[in-house]
């Protein structure tokens, strides 16, 4: 696992939509600092969907690995658009990056 790799993957995929620092902007999407042990839809000031707020699941290195294969297939109705990281490797490194914003 690689924590470096994972910020890579982060600039490169997510950024566009999310910022990761504490305290950060919601843009298109909600502020990720801290997400990794938090319930879904709890980003202060961030309009969620039902769907994606009601999901009602804690994230986790294994509820993130299933949601960021296919976030449409994991929560039916999110507006994320975002198609999925499909190599295992990635969204490790990923996960392992998100797991250090606390
Ligand atoms: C095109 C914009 C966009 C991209 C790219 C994107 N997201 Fe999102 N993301 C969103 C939106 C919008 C939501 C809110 C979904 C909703 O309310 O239905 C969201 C929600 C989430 C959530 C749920 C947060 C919560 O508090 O429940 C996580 C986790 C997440 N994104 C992670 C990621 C990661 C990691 C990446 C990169 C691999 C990524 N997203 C790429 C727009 C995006």
């Amino acid at each position: 696992m690689s924590v470096e790799n994972g910020k890579k993957i982060f600039t490169r995929a997510c950024a566009q939509c999310h910022t990761a620092n504490e305290g950060g902007a919601n843009k298109v999407g909600p502020n990720l600092f801290g997400v990794v042990g938090r319930q879904t839809g709890q980003a202060p000031g961030f309009d969620y969907t039902d769907a994606n707020k009601n999901k009602g699941i804690t994230w986790s290195a294994s509820t993130l690995d299933i949601y960021l294969q296919n976030p449409k297939k994991y929560i039916p109705g999110t507006k994320m658009v975002f198609p999925g990281l499909r190599k295992e490797k990635d969204r490790e490194d990923l996960i392992a990056y998100l797991s250090t914003l606390h």
